[in-house]
């Protein structure tokens, strides 16, 4: 049996769902988005599987992400911006 998790069970809103908000509104983390729908205010397990979302496009998971698999990032240092000055450093 293929386990498939693709939203935020307890308010029923999709990861895809999700993710057109994101990019309509610019929202990058759990936080920012929680401004625009209402998601994950109750047990809170989708929120790893919302910042994988964030970070790497995927909506649907076929596997359990948690907090540690998916940890939350500062507010502001953003993954891209750190991996290109890792990049300059290196040249
Ligand atoms: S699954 Fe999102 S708050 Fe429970």
């Amino acid at each position: 049996m293929t386990m498939t998790i693709d939203r935020c069970y307890c308010f029923d809103k999709t990861f895809a769902h999700l993710k057109e908000v994101a990019a309509a509104t610019g929202a990058a983390s759990v936080a920012a988005l929680q401004d625009d729908v209402e998601f994950g205010q109750r047990c809170q397990l989708c929120h790893p599987y919302v910042r994988r979302m964030l970070r790497t496009g995927e909506v649907v998971f076929h596997e359990i992400v948690t907090d540690a698999d998916e940890p939350e990032r500062v507010q502001g240092s953003s993954f891209c911006v750190q991996g290109s000055r890792f990049e300059k450093a290196e040249r």
